[in-house]
């Protein structure tokens, strides 16, 4: 069986180093809030080419982390319309109205599965304050068009980079740095995951960055001064540690994810199936590669019979989850025909190339 991901393989190869990584942070005393999280979060920004970034416990609070700091900040008042994509996975919708914002759902551009700057354009009315951009499936939204839109009406403009680690344009600017602020996930399926949950803040907002900081501990910056009603959200010292001896492998497992896309999409010939479209630049790192067919169901039981995992994302949108039932009567035809469509089949820089080849023939055979 060739698995969707399997993450006992992704993390084989930094056993070692995790081990030794484990060690001398036990021996340290020190678990929350130490070296090890400094230096992550340091070398993350520089990754990033951020002038910030903060730990946070995942990637949900990232995004619910900046909201409080933008309503702290006096940026954005609660009831403050959020523009956002409507296919995306629940938690960005959730990071919106959990900090008692209104989010406003876009469709996306069928071509891309990106938020359609268009529609946004559309959209904008006297309540929006912000626009909530998700690199979906690990390809950066048409950010220049989003940041000339921003600029223009004084917008937030947001990134949910939950699952485009590494994704970059043509100037050479990564996620998480191409907007006032961007969440990531270190879950641990992503292309940089922890061995738990985990997740980061991205900032060069020196205002947001010294507000985030506290309010992702407690409302404090010194110990037992509460300056702000804050919460708990923090990156564990051992999740650091494992993510910092990871990171050193990003760039070049993107690269991996990148080619086998690039190989799945010339080898992969099947008038049933639409394929993803992909400039060949670094502006995708292939978090998920996702096919679109008519007969999703059919063919997700056929690769399985086969000996092949595959997964939707997602299967229902946002507007029509139970969570959602004020929203359940509205209509998004992109999106729900997505919805529907959408099948990921394996990709991520441990398959190995007999598995390739099984995944491209058992499709072309379909
Ligand atoms: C697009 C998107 N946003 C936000 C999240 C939330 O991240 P986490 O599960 O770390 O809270 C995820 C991942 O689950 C995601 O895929």
């Amino acid at each position: 069986m060739i698995k969707f991901n399997d993450l006992k393989k992704v993390n084989q190869p930094f056993e070692i180093e995790f081990k030794k990584s484990f060690n001398s942070f036990l021996q340290s005393g020190w678990y929350i809030k130490g070296k090890q999280t400094s230096n992550f979060e340091k070398d993350f920004a520089a990754y990033c080419g951020t002038q910030y970034c903060l730990g946070v416990g995942n990637g949900l609070d990232a995004l619910k982390i900046i909201f409080k700091g933008y309503l702290a900040l006096g940026r954005l008042q609660i009831g403050d319309e959020i523009l956002v994509p409507a296919n995306t996975y629940i938690a960005t919708i959730l990071a919106i109205t959990e900090t008692g914002l209104s989010p406003i759902l876009i469709e996306p551009d069928s071509a891309t599965f990106n938020i359609n700057p268009a529609l946004v354009q559309q959209h904008i009315s006297p309540k929006t304050k912000g626009i909530l951009a998700v690199h979906l499936y690990g390809q950066l939204a048409n950010m220049e068009t989003l940041q000339q839109m921003a600029k223009e009406h004084k917008l937030l403009l947001l990134e949910d980079a939950a699952q485009a680690h590494g994704a970059m344009n043509n100037s050479g600017q990564k996620a998480g740095n191409l907007s006032n602020a961007a969440g990531f996930s270190f879950y641990p399926s992503k292309n940089l995951g922890a061995l738990g949950d985990g997740g980061a803040i991205t900032t060069n907002d020196d205002k947001l960055y010294q507000i985030i900081k506290k309010i992702a501990n407690y409302g404090s910056e010194k110990k037992d001064v509460n300056t702000l009603k804050g919460i708990n959200s923090r990156l564990d010292e051992i999740q650091a540690a494992f993510l910092s001896v990871k990171l050193k492998s990003l760039e070049g497992d993107n690269d991996k994810r990148r080619a086998i896309a690039a190989h799945y999409l010339t080898s992969i010939k099947n008038p049933k199936l639409l394929l993803p479209k992909f400039s060949g630049g670094k502006d995708h790192v292939f978090h998920i590669f996702t096919i679109l067919t008519e007969e999703r169901d059919n063919l997700k039981k056929y690769l399985l019979d086969n000996g092949i995992e595959s997964m939707i994302h997602y299967p229902t949108p946002p507007h029509k989850q139970q969570a959602f039932q004020e929203w359940n009567t509205l209509n998004f035809p992109i999106t729900e025909q997505i919805h529907k469509q959408t099948l990921s089949i394996p990709l991520n820089p441990i398959l190995e190339t007999f598995e390739i080849e099984k995944i491209i023939n058992t499709l072309n055979r379909y």
